[in-house]
């Protein structure tokens, strides 16, 4: 709340100075200025920030300059070796390595290329060898761009000099709106619409063109690539500012990748971007870093690395902590976004969640009074939201239920996952006696067998009960004791040797496929500490369901990913629930409603280690195994803003192809654009979405079945919501440039998340 009421005053006051389209040009007469002088690139960036003094004046510096600096820092060839060797180990945890080199000929077609990420490792390696990298920068980026290719949101290698020292960005956000929702969509000003929404600015907005000077369609489209996602279509969504992003605060991704939210903040933008739009009119603003580690003293690249990074192969774990701790000091001014009163575009909601991670809302509007939404932008990956999460459904169900409601929209935009029992536990709240299929594997390597072999047998020296021996239950409640989980056919496996597999499936090892046992006595453990509805103690819940199928419908934005993927999947596969896609390029095909990573877990590299580490533990013989070997350098942690695996694949139910959810191309039953209306009031969204489903409005597509008109389609936007949008959304827009730091305690455990 409070630094929400910040942001709100440093977001009018820009407002009211400038239009967002015209701000002063100081920034950019300053950097002209700085960039006059003979100091180093560094140097300048430090000048900007603190000026002559030590406090922090200024967190952006121009792009350019920024860029200038990181492109500064010398490679260190040796280092760059070393990394590349000890991330090796990490990477062969990827669940879909094979699959990414040798796709189905569907994903390609449709939704991405193939990548082979063991040769592009090779490729780096023969390039360091060869002298090629010219700066720590060139190398930094064709790793990280190496692993983004391959456009799974589970698995990230952000070396520290793409993600430790400045997040890039623009200070115009963008929309693609469809004028009435059956033209193609076209590019605006995120403030023209806001104006238009407003009807007080005097001049007529003008769609956007050329970016750069190319056709603006293309330009998004390529500048799309480099978001996280796997669908081209979510890709191209993440551009543009959504409400359902900028409901989630810090943990969302932003205002849109165009202005540096999600994974826009790791690419530099150029120093300048020109709009072009159709009106004739050009403007052109300058990008803006924001530094993210302290700049003090700074006064060239190679001070920066001394200070900044951890070349060295040796840098203990107390090190990587100590650097981390120090950097996060630096800004201490910067406030992240947190959400606690309506997001800007919502109404307040009947039922509240925690911090807007859940919502229940009825529309208060003629024609939909038997409509209930539920809001879920994220499934928590904090054990503070869990309970009060799992909570928020059970107290709205009953509750829309009770005030007439038959029919239930739920809103999963910007859902990139969470906890992966939430989304086990919502599908259970919602359909009680069905049975949640769900089942997942691993690549079966020798350190996942060795792990496995040396956790289950500690694990067995104790019976599986609440109050055993701590030590012992540590390891229990792991996947890599056997006990955990159930076979595809809910029997316990028998042996850690039958968990293990290895199962040969298209040229790939894998485990054999297992399911959560979500009666497990331990399941607290892996849920964050909630039970699960309908198992164990909450066994009881039993009964039909609470919505019928037909009257339920999911609606996306196709950044849906993780635990949102394995959500959904469950509610079309198991119950036939239909989807509802919403945006995507200006064309007018089918789009798919999950386009984020369907893989069903994800490990940070840190996680891995400790298992590593713990089995070691379990059996000391193992000191002299690959586990010791691979698995004992910090340097890929030192090295990295972030780094991480999609350890498991999710599989289909009844599925006989062997082929991992993620590369399995699914259209979303309907499509629908973003009309102008709904990047200010998400109550647009959710009556077009009950329209499509019950009433008459028709999908992109047009192939939806089409039903009853129960519904009067209102067009006029509500003051309400305009006044909600126009205020907070435009505070948002500016505060993030200040604030924007994505911060998520995943658990990397029990977690399916996807970095934004
Ligand atoms: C910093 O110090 C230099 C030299 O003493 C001076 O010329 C300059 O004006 C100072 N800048 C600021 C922002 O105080
Ligand atoms: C380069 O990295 C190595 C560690 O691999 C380190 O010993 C050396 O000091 C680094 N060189 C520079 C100039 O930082
Ligand atoms: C439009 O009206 C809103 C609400 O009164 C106000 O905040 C905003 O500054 C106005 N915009 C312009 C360009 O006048
Ligand atoms: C052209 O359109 C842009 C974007 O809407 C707007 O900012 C500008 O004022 C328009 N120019 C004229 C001359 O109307
Ligand atoms: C920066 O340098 C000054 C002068 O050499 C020194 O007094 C100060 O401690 C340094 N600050 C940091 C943060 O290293
Ligand atoms: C728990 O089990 C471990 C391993 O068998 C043992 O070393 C430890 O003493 C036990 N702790 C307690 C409190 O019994
Ligand atoms: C699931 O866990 C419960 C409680 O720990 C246990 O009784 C049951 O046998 C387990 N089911 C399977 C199939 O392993
Ligand atoms: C889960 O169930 C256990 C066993 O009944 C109970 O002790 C615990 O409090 C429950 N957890 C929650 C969050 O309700
Ligand atoms: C299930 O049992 C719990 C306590 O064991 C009780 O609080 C709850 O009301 C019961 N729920 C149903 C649906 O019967
Ligand atoms: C493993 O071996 C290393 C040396 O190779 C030694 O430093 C370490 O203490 C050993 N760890 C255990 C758990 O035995
Ligand atoms: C899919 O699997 C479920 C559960 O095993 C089974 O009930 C169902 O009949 C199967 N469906 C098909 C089409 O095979």
């Amino acid at each position: 709340m409070k630094s929400l009421a910040l942001l709100q005053l440093a977001g009018l006051a820009s407002l009211v100075s400038t239009s967002p389209l015209s701000p002063s040009r100081t920034s950019t007469v300053e950097a002209r200025q700085a960039s006059g002088t003979s100091s180093a690139p560094c140097a300048q960036v430090s000048e900007y920030m603190y000026g002559n003094g030590t406090a922090v004046v200024k967190t952006s510096v121009p792009a350019g300059i920024a860029f200038a600096c990181l492109d500064s820092v010398p490679f260190n060839a040796t280092s760059g070796k070393q990394l590349i060797a000890a991330i090796r180990p990490y990477i062969d945890w990827q669940s879909t390595l094979s699959q990414l080199k040798n796709p189905p000929a569907e994903y390609v077609e449709k939704v991405q290329p193939p990548i082979d990420i063991i040769g592009g490792l090779d490729q780096i390696d023969s390039r360091i060898d060869a002298g090629t990298f010219h700066s720590e920068y060139d190398f930094g980026w064709t790793l990280y761009t190496l692993i983004q290719s391959a456009h799974d949101g589970h698995f990230s290698y952000i070396p520290d000099i793409v993600g430790n020292i400045f997040n890039f960005g623009r200070r115009v956000a963008l929309v693609s709106v469809s004028e009435d929702g059956d033209k193609l969509p076209s590019v605006f000003a995120f403030a023209d619409v806001i104006g238009t929404q407003f009807k007080n600015i005097s001049y007529t907005p003008s769609p956007v063109v050329q970016i750069d000077g190319t056709d603006v369609i293309e330009w998004l489209e390529d500048w799309s690539q480099l978001g996280s996602l796997q669908d081209r279509d979510a890709l191209y969504n993440n551009v543009f500012y959504e409400l359902a992003q900028v409901s989630l605060g810090g943990s969302g991704s932003g205002t849109g990748t165009f202005t540096g939210g999600g994974r826009g903040r790791f690419v530099y933008p150029g120093g300048e971007t020109t709009l072009k739009f159709a009106n004739g009119t050009e403007y052109t603003m300058e990008n803006y870093a924001r530094a993210i580690t302290n700049f003090r003293n700074i006064t060239n690249g190679e001070e920066l690395a001394r200070k900044w990074i951890s070349y060295g192969a040796d840098v203990s774990q107390a090190k990587v902590q100590s650097l981390g701790t120090e950097m996060m000091q630096t800004i201490s001014t910067a406030a992240l976004p947190v959400t606690g009163a309506a997001a800007p575009g919502y109404p307040p909601a009947n039922v509240p969640g925690p911090e807007n991670l859940i919502n229940g809302f009825f529309i208060d509007a003629p024609g939909y009074e038997d409509v209930a939404v539920l809001s879920i932008p994220n499934f928590v990956g904090s054990t503070a939201y869990e309970t009060k999460f799992q909570q928020t459904t059970r107290d709205f169900i009953p509750k829309a239920l009770a005030a007439g409601k038959t029919k239930l929209v739920i809103d999963v935009q910007a859902n990139g996952g969470g906890t992966i029992l939430q989304g086990y536990d919502l599908f259970k709240q919602l359909f009680p006696d069905e049975d949640p299929y769900g089942a997942s594997r691993f690549r079966a390597l020798e350190a996942v067998d060795l792990i496995g072999k040396a956790t289950s047998s500690f694990a067995s020296l104790s019976p599986r009960e609440e109050d055993g021996n701590v030590t012992i239950q540590n390891a229990q409640v792991s996947w890599f004791d056997y006990h955990t989980d159930t076979t595809v056919d809910g029997k316990p496996f028998s042996s850690w040797a039958e968990k293990f597999g290895p199962v040969e499936v298209n040229g790939d090892r894998y485990t054999t496929l297992s399911r959560w046992n979500f009666s497990d006595i331990e399941i607290s453990s892996f849920s964050g500490g909630i039970n699960i509805t309908g198992y164990g103690p909450l066994a009881n819940f039993t009964g039909p369901p609470k919505f019928k199928p037909e009257n339920i419908v999911i609606v996306t934005d196709g950044y849906c990913a993780s635990t949102c993927a394995i959500f959904v999947e469950l509610l079309t596969q198991q119950t036939g629930v239909k989807t509802i896609a919403m945006g995507g390029r200006s064309n007018k095909h089918p789009i798919q409603a999950i386009g984020g990573v369907k893989g069903v877990n994800n490990y940070a590299f840190g996680y891995i280690q400790d298992l590593a580490q713990s089995a070691i533990r379990y059996d000391g013989s193992l000191n002299s195994s690959i586990l010791r070997r691979d698995y004992n350098s910090h340097l890929p942690i030192a090295r990295s803003y972030s780094a991480a695996v999609n350890n498991r694949d999710g599989l289909r139910r009844n599925d006989t192809s062997g082929v991992a959810l993620q590369f399995v191309y699914q259209q979303a039953d309907c499509r629908l654009y973003y009309t102008p209306e709904m990047t200010v009031d998400i109550t647009a969204v959710w009556k077009s979405a009950a329209d499509v489903q019950w009433g008459n409005r028709k999908c992109v597509s047009g192939e939806y079945r089409q039903k009853r008109n129960v519904h009067e389609v209102t067009t006029k936007l509500s003051r309400r919501g305009v006044q909600i949008a126009q205020a907070a959304a435009m505070a948002q827009v500016q505060g993030f440039e200040q604030s924007f730091r994505l911060e998520t305690a995943s658990k990397m455990q029990g977690d399916g998340f996807m970095q934004p």
